[in-house]
Formats: C-alpha cells, structure tokens, sequence
C-alpha cells in the first residue's frame, strides 16, 4: 500500500482521546469507527458487543492482554470465547479457538462460520488492535473460506476482512 493510499484513510480510533473515551465507556466498542471502506452492519454491531463482553472473562493472566472472540455460524448462532493463558506459555489458547470450540460443541462437526469478531484490551484497558493470529486464521478456515473477520487494525481502525483475505493460498484451501 502507498503512504497516499495509507494517508486517504480516516483512523477514528487512532487518536488518543478517542481509545481514550472507549477505555473509559467499553459499551459500543469500534461502533462507529471506520472499517476501510466496509460499513460496519447491524451483526457486526451484536458480534463487536458479544466479543466485548466475552473479554470480561479473559484468563490472561501473564500477557493483561484480554481478548474476547464471537462467532457468529451459518445457522445464526453466537458463540463466544476468550483466551485462556497458561504459567506454561505456549499452553495457552487464543479467544478465536475458544469460540470454535464453543460452536462445534453446539453445532457438532457440520459447522459453518459466517463470521468472526475479535476485541481485545489491554493492560491499561486500553482498546487494543487485535488481527486473529496466523494459527487462529487457519482455525477459521477450516470452518469456511468466506467468513468475515472484524477487528480493530492497527491504525485503531475497525477492520472487516475475508478468511480468504487474511489468509491466502490457505492450505488444503483447495
Ligand atoms: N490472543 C488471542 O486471544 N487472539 C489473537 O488472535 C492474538 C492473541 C491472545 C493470546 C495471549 O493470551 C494474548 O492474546 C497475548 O498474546
């Protein structure tokens, strides 16, 4: 990407004041930030909510990074998960597979992800970029090469992707 293309881009959520005020709110997370280019819709809203919510039960004891995940199947159902660390670090289990785990206990093997939203906070509790991990986005690909992901990017700005997007050329993609 060209640093004109980069500088086109509102970053609501890049400004201080603005992580800020979400710190202090929480409710309406990345509501009303901007997804490059993609309006966030009325799922997004509820999965951003769930995700929210879910970041309330994070174990993240060694990191203070919390992470909460909601997924959102085929079907029409919300699951959500939050990452689980371990004294034992590479142990510890991010908030999308949690979610995962959660649908297919409910759905069983045929599920099918329409999407995904992840919300993370810091140890400040401070609203915190969080794009799914490399191992996380071959999760959500086994589970659909369409689904959306919404998270907050870098630049504080809220994200919605594709599976396919995030993850390209996937293995066993087919
Ligand atoms: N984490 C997630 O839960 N999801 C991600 O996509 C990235 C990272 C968790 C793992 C660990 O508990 C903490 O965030 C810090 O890496």
């Amino acid at each position: 990407m060209t640093a004109a293309r980069r500088g086109a881009r509102p970053k609501p959520w890049a400004s201080r004041t603005a992580r800020a005020i979400l710190a202090r709110q929480h409710e309406g997370f990345g509501m009303d930030g901007n997804t490059g280019g993609t309006a966030l819709t009325q799922k997004h809203r509820e999965l951003i909510e769930a995700a929210r919510a879910a970041t309330a039960q994070a174990y993240a004891r060694y990191s203070g990074f919390r992470v909460g995940a909601a997924l959102l199947s085929e079907q029409g159902n919300v699951y959500t998960g939050c990452n689980v660390e371990n004294v034992s670090y590479p142990v510890g289990v991010c908030a999308e597979r949690n979610a995962i785990g959660a649908a297919v206990r409910a759905e069983g093997p045929g599920l099918r992800v329409a999407a995904v939203a992840v919300v993370a906070f810091n140890r400040r509790d401070e609203p915190s970029a969080c794009s799914p991990c490399g191992e996380c986005r071959q999760a959500i690909r086994e589970f659909s090469g369409s689904a959306e992901v919404i998270y907050m990017g870098r630049e504080g700005d809220m994200t919605v992707r594709t599976i396919a997007e995030l993850l390209p050329d996937a293995f066993g993609s087919g």
